[in-house]
């Protein structure tokens, strides 16, 4: 089976509603390969701005976050149904930062993800290990773990057509020092056969696996050409307009290259 890939710029902290703008019509002003699903998720005072500007084009708005509640007293936290109203069709969850600074744990993300899939939002899952627990050969304990805690209830339809994995190991995320492609093919291929035994081989077969972790324009070409790499989730890449191109350019020429048809 032939997954569509997708890249998503992952704009965390950064951006007033000027500066996303500026971002944002810079990458409107080149065509963008519709053969690669890309998506942009600003911070959320930028999302209605950015969603805007972005209109029917094929560039499609995310969030960084998504609280599991509809609405109601929860100071700060923003929901699915608001994020839809704004015009997002995808929302990150679990991201390292978000479990590593604030706290979040297993149990939220699942929460997390099951509103955004409930809601109609798609989900971005992060899961990832950090370079204490890559060197225990932890690895894939910690990646299981929380595949398994996220997924406890989600129904295969719904991973199957709402639900993107993006494997980001914590060592990776913005220090320059990406997983080499095999260290990421080797996790992803992982997932995947995870996915097959808790879904089915159709449904894992259907789920796009994302790596991030430092994609840059020079190494998403080798990165994206692995046949378990579906994408890529970026951060600081995703800032600059010409790199975050280069990306899903890099990403649409190393799949068309034929490396993500995956036997069905
Ligand atoms: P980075 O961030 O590309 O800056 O390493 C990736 C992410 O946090 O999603």
């Amino acid at each position: 089976m032939k997954r569509r890939p997708i890249v998503a710029g992952n704009w965390k902290m950064n951006g007033t509603q000027e500066q996303a703008a500026a971002i944002t019509r810079e990458l409107l002003a080149h065509a963008v390969n519709p053969r690669v699903e890309v998506v942009l998720c600003p911070p959320f005072t930028a999302l209605a701005a950015v969603g805007k500007l972005l209109g029917k084009s094929q560039i499609l708005l995310g969030a960084q976050n998504v609280h599991w509640e509809s609405k109601g007293a929860f100071t700060g936290e923003i929901s699915a149904p608001i994020l839809k109203d704004l015009g997002c069709r995808y929302a990150i969850v679990g991201h390292s930062e978000r479990r590593q600074l604030f706290g979040e744990t297993d149990a939220m993300v699942a929460k997390r993800l099951r509103a955004a899939l409930a809601n109609g939002l798609s989900g971005i899952l992060c899961v990832g290990e950090t370079l204490e627990q890559r060197k225990q050969g932890k690895t894939w304990a910690v990646v299981e773990a929380q595949l398994k805690a996220a997924l406890d209830r989600v129904e295969p339809a719904a991973a199957q057509t709402q639900m993107v994995i993006a494997y980001e190991p914590v060592w990776a995320i913005g220090t320059g020092q990406n997983a080499t492609a095999a260290q990421a093919q080797e996790v992803h291929e992982k997932i995947r056969n995870w996915l097959v035994q808790r879904f089915s081989r159709g449904a894992a077969d259907g789920i796009r696996i994302q790596y991030g972790g430092s994609v840059k324009a020079d190494n998403a070409a080798e990165l994206m050409a692995q046949p378990d790499v579906d994408g890529a989730l970026v951060g600081g890449a995703s800032l600059e307009p010409k790199s975050f191109i280069a990306i899903v350019e890099s990403t649409f020429q190393a799949k068309e290259a034929g490396c993500s048809t995956a036997s069905s």
